[in-house]
């Protein structure tokens, strides 16, 4: 069975069961605080199991983009080392909110295993949770009750905490967990041993494929269990490992999810990838099939997040995609010989592999390849980087040990992985001293950690099974009550209360722009709120205190005056981008904006610079936008469909609901979630601040708006104001500055000419004053020339006159200068320096300087000491 047909049967099976099909959610979270990746397919619905949100559905199932690469789901390091683990995979889910529960959600798991998918029931284990004391929750004898129906009991096996209770996070829903394993062995194997001793002993070959999670407890910040209000369900299956079982094989890499990225690797590089199957395997051999592995795992979770909006950088989810791809460059590097990048070129085999299910792989094919390939050879430049220094420090080591503290350096600062590092020392007979690099290692997670540390309190509910409303499109002020608040104390920000009201008009950040700040206002006090952020559903206000009686009836105040300048910057981002899509061409797509009181900030996609014409043109073509007065036509809750059907922009990485706001302004119309101005006419006026790049493909504008721009113009105007007083109010100021750059290179040129004359009018008078000491033409004279000009003058009197020992100096702005210049048959004859000459004579100048062994210079700060200085010269000679 084709993968593809795989995941096709999953969801019409659903679907014929009573749930709903929804899409994937994009790969990167963004308003989820507590998550940086989707780990697992519950966790876009995660607010439906806590009670803050309804679902669309009471049943619904997909197939997610998961990633596990950071947090408590954690499996980068296992990745290409075994055969079933990945850090992009797919997770087949099905869910029920508060609707089934036990037995309907493990009678359809059988059911599709063995009778759809028609795996042979001997080949499946169940396990179920056996209880634990710790945490007060008893063995699911129900679980147990019922997989009996189906299953001899001797398939099945109980299951400790670790592996049969599924939690998301440290906090959050959680419940025990039935799994469901698959033995995929010969059946002279297991003839040997029996599959039911190998289920959770990581065996490649008897694998979980499917786990039933019964989710009834919240687990508070003090690890403490509470029920939820209701009983859900939370299913997950490995979409690789499940093609694995029906086709017949033994790894995931085997089955078609892989294969044509090997393959492609296998062209490109010329070296061969060899199945499971193939046993004896050399060691060289084996070495080639983990990099293999690492990287087409690897491309897919790099390609995907980038198709979903999260470029690689230095910070955040940013970073941990970086550190993937750099994973699997270096993998490249050291085993497959890739020294020029290769892994952007998987991209168009993963697309057209891919790109029906996830058409943002298919659409965004270029943009991924580009991106993938920037980091590619900048990450090969620092390898190749960090071989020198690595070159050097081994040049610098005595003996057949490097430091570990060098070594870690080497891994901190240049991004030089510590396998590499240790695999070349080894090829010269050296090593490192990894007890020092793991100590540097330890000691630096201990700060970064002390750095990120935040502690979260439960929070205490004040007014039970509220689910607040946003009513900030339309009002910037409401009476309201607290509903629940939180502390949260953290290194970065301090002790900061999180509020949350049972409706308000505060705009929480989302969608590139900023959240609103105002007041609480009481019939006895006032609470500062200094930002707003948006928690799975839950709108959190954030205060430094809290108002004394948190039950008071409060009025909630948007800072009317911030809110309005990111308004207008807002709606003059929808504007620039119409405006780029059609002066630069309908390639350009958003890939990041901020929007803040100050200014606008937008990313896109396009190839090259924008040009300042074109730059004239955009600006040209939003400040007409805004001069025709167009009204704001907001419609909320259309169908997405009907939206997108009159030419609404959606943007990839984005989740959105059936239902959606549109914003349009004239031709502009875009889904968006954010606070705009009623007319365009009160942006009043559209500048570009700057253009540059941020990664391949990916231009940024910087631009302000309305006050912004007021205060912008305001400065160029006084600092024009200023310049004209400074050239005494000129009719013409560009006339007068022009003038006076042509008067000045003028008099540049007359001034050299007249040093010129100096200089030669001097260099005639002082070959007189020569002295002959000890048979050395003797100089040390203080002149009255620029500092500039003394150094030349010793320099062609001193090349004019053969052994010749020189000191001249003088005074430039009140400070004294002093150079010495000795004639190289004499440095080399007499053992003479003039750095010597310059070092113990700048003492009396309170100065120091050098140069070389026939020239040197100095500066001091006592013009005093030049008569002194000179009159020591004649030492040297003598
Ligand atoms: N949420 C469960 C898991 O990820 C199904 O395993």
């Amino acid at each position: 069975m084709k993968s593809q047909d795989v995941r096709k049967q999953f969801l019409d099976f659903f679907k014929s069961n009573g749930h709903l099909i929804v899409p994937s959610a994009p790969i990167v979270l963004k308003d989820d605080p507590t998550l940086m990746f989707n780990n697992s397919g519950m966790a876009q619905f995660k607010e439906y199991f806590l009670g803050n949100g309804t679902p669309k559905s009471k049943r619904i199932a997909d197939t997610q983009k998961c990633l596990r690469v950071s947090g408590k789901h954690n499996d980068l390091e296992d990745v290409g080392f075994d055969t079933y683990h990945h850090t992009m995979f797919e997770m087949l889910g099905n869910w029920s909110f508060g609707d089934y529960f036990k037995k309907e959600a493990i009678n359809w798991a059988w059911t599709l295993l063995t009778e759809v998918y028609k795996i042979p029931k001997e080949n499946l284990y169940v396990s179920v949770f056996e209880g634990s004391k710790e945490d007060n929750v008893p063995f699911d004898q129900e679980a147990w009750d019922i997989w009996k129906t189906l299953i001899d009991e001797d398939r099945i096996i109980l299951g400790n905490k670790k592996d049969n209770f599924w939690e998301m996070g440290d906090q959050g829903p959680c419940g025990p967990c039935s799994e469901i394993h698959v033995d995929l062995r010969s059946e002279e194997e297991k003839a040997l041993v029996t599959g039911k001793s190998l289920v959770n002993n990581d065996h490649p070959q008897v694998v979980e494929i499917w786990n039933n999670v019964f989710m009834e407890f919240n687990r508070k910040a003090d690890g403490s269990l509470e029920k939820l209000p209701a009983q859900h369900v939370d299913t997950g299956m490995g979409f690789e490992r499940l093609c694995m079982a029906l086709q017949g094989k033994t790894s995931n890499y085997d089955t078609d999810v892989f294969t044509p990225l090997i393959e492609k690797v296998e062209q490109i590089t010329g070296l061969k990838y060899t199945a499971d199957e193939i046993k004896n395997i050399s060691e060289e051999q084996n070495k080639t099939n983990i990099a293999i592995r690492v990287i087409v795992d690897h491309v897919r979770a790099v390609a995907f997040a980038i198709a979903d909006g999260q470029l690689p950088s230095n910070t955040g989810a940013g970073y941990v995609i970086r550190r993937i791809l750099r994973r699997a460059i270096r993998y490249g590097f050291t085993f497959l010989n890739t020294k020029e990048p290769f892994i952007n070129k998987l991209v168009e085999v993963l697309a057209n592999q891919m790109g029906e299910f996830f058409p943002e792989i298919k659409s965004q094919q270029q943009l991924v390849t580009n991106v993938i390939r920037e980091e590619e050879a900048s990450f090969l430049r620092t390898l190749d980087q960090g071989l020198q220094l690595l070159d050097n420090v081994i040049a610098q080591t005595s003996g057949s040990e490097v430091s570990g503290a060098k070594a870690f350096e080497l891994y901190d600062t240049f991004g030089f992985p510590k396998d590499l590092t240790a695999l070349i020392l080894k090829e010269k007979g050296m090593s490192f001293n990894e007890e020092e690099f793991d100590a540097s290692m330890q000691e630096q997670k201990n700060r970064s950690r002390a750095a990120s540390e935040v502690s979260t309190e439960d929070w205490s509910v004040l007014i039970p099974g509220n689910v607040e409303t946003f009513v900030g499109y339309d009002q910037l002020e409401n009476d309201v009550k607290i509903t629940r608040i939180r502390k949260v104390d953290s290194k970065k920000d301090g002790i900061l209360y999180q509020i949350v009201l049972d409706n308000t008009p505060f705009y929480p950040e989302g969608g590139g722009q900023v959240g609103d700040k105002g007041t609480l206002v009481s019939a006895n006090e006032t609470i500062e709120i200094i930002d707003t952020k948006k928690e799975n559903n839950l709108i959190l206000h954030f205060a430094k205190q809290l108002p004394e009686n948190i039950n008071a009836s409060f009025t909630a105040k948007v800072d009317t005056a911030l809110r309005f300048d990111s308004q207008s910057n807002h709606s003059a981002t929808h504007l620039m981008h119409q405006a780029l899509r059609a002066i630069l061409g309908t390639h350009v797509e958003q890939k990041g904006s901020l929007v803040n009181p100050n200014y606008l900030r937008f990313d896109f996609s396009h190839f090259s610079k924008v040009t300042d014409a074109e730059l004239k043109q955009v600006e040209d073509f939003v400040n007409a936008r805004i001069q025709e007065q167009l009204p704001l036509i907001e419609r909320r809750n259309i169908p997405i469909q009907q939206a997108l059907d009159e030419g609404a922009m959606a943007l990839f990485g984005e989740k959105y609901g059936d239902s959606v706001r549109a914003i349009k302004f004239g031709e502009s119309m875009e889904l968006c979630g954010g606070t705009h101005v009623k007319n365009t006419a009160e942006i009043w006026h559209f500048k570009i601040k700057s253009e540059g790049a941020v990664a391949a493909g990916i231009r940024r504008i910087e631009a302000i708006t309305n006050q912004g721009v007021k205060d912008y113009f305001a400065k160029q105007e006084s600092t024009l104001q200023e310049i004209n007083e400074a050239l005494k109010n000129p009719q013409d100021t560009i006339k007068a500055v022009v003038s006076l750059q042509d008067d000045n290179a003028k008099l540049k040129k007359q001034v050299e000419q007249l040093l010129k004359e100096k200089v030669g009018a001097l260099k005639n008078e002082l070959e007189k004053n020569f002295e002959v000491v000890n048979g050395i033409n003797f100089l040390a004279k203080q002149v009255d020339l620029s500092m500039a000009s003394t150094k030349e003058l010793a320099s062609v009197l001193g090349n004019s006159k053969a052994d010749s020992f020189i000191v001249l100096a003088s005074i430039e702005d009140g400070l004294p200068n002093i150079h010495c210049f000795i004639s190289k048959e004499l440095v080399a004859a007499k053992s003479l320096n003039a750095n010597a000459v310059i070092k113990e004579l700048g003492k009396y100048i309170d100065g120091n300087g050098g140069g070389q062994p026939f020239f040197a210079s100095g500066k001091g700060k006592n013009a005093n000491g030049i008569a002194e200085a000179l009159s020591h010269a004649v030492e040297f000679v003598k």
